[in-house]
């Protein structure tokens, strides 16, 4: 049978930009014999709008059994004043909650043309490939208690940083994973110096390490100073492992390094399937856009790279990967720019189908 793609445009520039994917997936039918049974549906308003729901149960089924879920963005204005549970960004939460999508891949990545973008110095970003593993299932964003209580005369506001060891085991595993098939290194960061929580995960993560991974080079370090390293030199990591709210923290200034929101991809990853894959959602960090949605302007690159994700971590098809990645590079270092690219020295940009064109040639 043929790998199976659910393909979830949503609302906003996110139908846009997965038109360009479609493109992107019917080449490497006709032109690499490699054909996917794709599918589509609703999520986020475009679901609701239809059925009431930001993710009704028949597609949240479908996406159980497919190999891999690819989503555009969901959200915008119209859907601002609904209630809580049919906010569309609900549907994606729904997904990566009932997929138990532990494990999120933030790759931060520059390419050459591009380097000028960084607010870094172009030395310090040329070249980096780096790849954060956030954990996104757990710790503090759903530790309990949590509320607003009293105290006397005045309100206390309470989170909980919770850990399980075989929460923390699970994703440095795919972190080892992935080192395996890159650069061979992990750094793990955490706050042991002031946090219980801080100190499993530095344990279990050696653990894990000296038991089923000793291969691979592991070091620790506080994630303040993390932080530090990565704009100080930021290619001195290979991937790095980390927690729900570090890893909220490091991937977006790791994201910054590298330029535009628009070039941004990420992947969602649970436990293997009986196939071997492991549960997979694929994503553009970006949002719906609204401000450019309609437009043809939106940057279809995210997405397409999101989709070059699921080649090399769903589907075992790092060549085609590669492939795809260096179309992307050859395009922009042929100077072919959306508008979100253009520096400030100014230029024609092309069209969100232009770009799809550009990347397909
Ligand atoms: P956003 O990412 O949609 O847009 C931020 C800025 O970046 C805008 O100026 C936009 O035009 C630009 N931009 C984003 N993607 C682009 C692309 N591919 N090409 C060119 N320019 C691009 O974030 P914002 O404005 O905060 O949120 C808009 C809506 O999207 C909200 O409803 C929000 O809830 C939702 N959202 C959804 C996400 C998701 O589906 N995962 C993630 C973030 C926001
Ligand atoms: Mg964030």
């Amino acid at each position: 049978a043929n790998p199976s793609l659910l393909i979830l445009p949503g609302d906003g520039i996110g139908p846009e930009v997965m038109a360009q994917v479609r493109r992107v997936i019917d080449w490497f039918g006709a032109n690499k014999d490699l054909v996917f049974d794709v599918s589509e549906d609703l999520v986020g308003g475009a679901a609701y709008d239809k059925h009431g729901t930001p993710l009704h149960d028949d597609t949240m089924a479908k996406a159980q059994e497919v190999d891999a879920v690819l989503l555009g963005a969901v959200g915008g204005p119209k859907y601002d004043d609904l209630d809580f549970a049919v906010k569309p960004e609900r549907g994606l939460l729904r997904l990566r909650k009932e997929m138990d999508l532990f494990s999120n891949l933030r790759p931060a990545q520059c390419f050459d043309a591009l380097a000028d973008f960084s607010s870094l110095k172009k030395d310090v970003v040329a070249g980096l490939d780096i790849m954060i593993v956030r954990e996104l299932t757990s710790g503090v964003y759903f530790g309990e208690p949590r509320g607003i209580h009293k105290e006397g005369n005045e309100r206390v506001g309470v989170n909980t940083q919770r850990y399980t060891e075989s929460e923390i085991a699970r994703v440095a595993r795919s972190a080892f994973e992935l080192a395996k098939r890159r650069g061979n290194k992990v750094c793990s960061m955490e706050k042991a110096n002031v946090m219980e929580s801080g100190i499993l995960w530095r344990d279990v993560v050696q653990e894990i390490h000296d038991a089923e991974y000793p291969e691979v080079e592991l070091s620790h370090m506080y994630a303040d100073n993390g932080a530090m390293q990565l704009v100080r030199a930021p290619k001195q990591f290979d991937v790095i492992v980390t927690d729900n709210l570090f890893g909220d923290v490091l991937s977006d200034c790791a994201a910054m390094l590298t330029g535009s929101l628009g070039m941004l991809p990420s992947a969602s990853l649970g436990l293997p399937m009986g196939n071997g894959r492991p549960k997979a959602l694929y994503e553009p960090v970006h949002g719906s856009a609204p401000d450019i949605t309609g437009q043809g302007k939106a940057n279809p690159i995210a997405c397409i790279l999101s989709f070059a994700m699921a080649l090399r971590y769903s589907f075992d098809e790092g060549a085609n990967a590669d492939l795809l990645e260096g179309a992307v590079q050859k395009v922009l270092a042929d100077g072919v720019r959306t508008a979100d690219l253009m520096g400030p020295e100014g230029g024609t940009p092309v069209s969100t189908g232009e770009m799809g064109d550009a990347i397909l040639a």
